[in-house]
């Protein structure tokens, strides 16, 4: 049988767990039938997302997209292209694109949260009303926005979770976050000094806390369903590919199984790793613990 062909979209897929979905889409799609689902490859640097076609052998379903999702401009350049190259088609769009700080600045804290929070707002503002009916939209988020959110204080955790928070109210904490950073304040707003990768913690709290949001928003309108997924802690190049870790492919697992679930066993908004749903705030004591004990070996690797 004949399936329908989609145009998927994969952002910051030129390395590592972006790259592994996109390679995953590839193998489903030439395993289907006269099927050849249209694959974007989203790279911020077309050079780097060329090398990545190559290393996938130039298939004619995977096209470059030049993307950088911390850039309204791009943004609106990409969903430009799509409407020109595409019929302005869209059925899953994979929201993986990430940083993590490398050093303990303002300057470093801002472009995190530009790129982990206020990208993908802003892609999803643009992309979402491109999304076909069913269409899905995965925001890759991480199990250290739930874990530090644990150590936040009751007052930081009620609004992150609260189910009337609004866009502009998370807009507000993620502010606040930043003005609480550069002002040496973080303590005084409920941040613990022992948070580790504060920038990083806090946009993907918020990118979880906004996945919840979108899928109130949206869902209604063409019945999109809107996920959170932590890959898990995968050697990339975001961690120095830290010893230990499971491999990229796996990550990119734990986002393909919520595209491959049907809906009715999955819950729009929510936040899962490999399968599993997880709580907005992790409430496993002593994993939040060793996570705190393992970051500080870590922080010291990457920053
Ligand atoms: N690795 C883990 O253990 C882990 C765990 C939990 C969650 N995650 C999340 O998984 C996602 C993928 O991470 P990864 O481990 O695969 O990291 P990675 O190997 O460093 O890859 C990150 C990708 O994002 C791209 N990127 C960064 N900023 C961008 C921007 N402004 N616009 C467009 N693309 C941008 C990078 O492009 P360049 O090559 O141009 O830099 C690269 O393609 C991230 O959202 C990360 O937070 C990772």
């Amino acid at each position: 049988m004949t399936e329908q062909k989609r145009v998927i979209l994969v952002t910051g897929a030129n390395k590592g767990i972006g790259f592994e979905v996109v390679k995953k889409f590839l193998q489903e799609s030439s395993s289907k039938t006269n099927n050849n689902d249209v694959i974007l490859l989203g790279s911020r640097n077309i050079k780097r997302g060329e090398d990545a076609i190559q290393q996938l052998g130039c298939p004619s379903n995977v096209h470059l997209l030049q993307l950088d999702t911390s850039s309204k401009e791009s943004i609106i350049l990409a969903t430009n292209e799509i409407k020109q190259k595409y019929n302005g088609h869209l059925d899953i769009l994979i929201n993986n694109a990430g940083i993590v700080p490398r050093e303990d600045s303002i300057e470093a804290a801002k472009s995190t949260l530009a790129t982990n929070y206020y990208g993908v707002k802003m892609v999803n503002e643009h992309l979402i009303p491109l999304l076909h009916e069913n269409g899905r939209v995965i925001n890759v988020a991480s199990t250290v926005g739930s874990m530090g959110l644990y150590i936040c204080s009751k007052e930081l955790q009620k609004r992150y979770t609260s189910s009337t928070l609004t866009i502009e109210e998370l807009d507000h904490l993620v502010e606040d976050f930043l003005s609480a950073f550069e002002s040496h304040n973080l303590e005084h707003m409920g941040y613990p000094s022992e948070l580790p990768f504060k920038a990083y913690s806090v946009s993907k709290a918020a990118l979880i806390a906004l996945t919840r949001i979108e899928a109130r928003e949206y869902s209604h309108k063409k019945n999109i369903s809107i996920y959170a997924v932590c890959p898990g802690f995968c050697a990339t190049d975001l961690n120095n590919n830290a010893a230990g870790a499971r491999s990229a492919s796996l990550g990119a697992d734990s986002i393909l199984y919520m595209i491959n679930t049907p809906t009715n066993e999955l819950e729009n908004g929510g936040f899962y790793r490999d399968g599993e749903k997880l709580s907005q705030i992790c409430d496993d004591d002593a994993a939040v613990r060793a996570y705190i004990e393992h970051s500080k070996k870590l922080v010291e690797k990457i920053q």
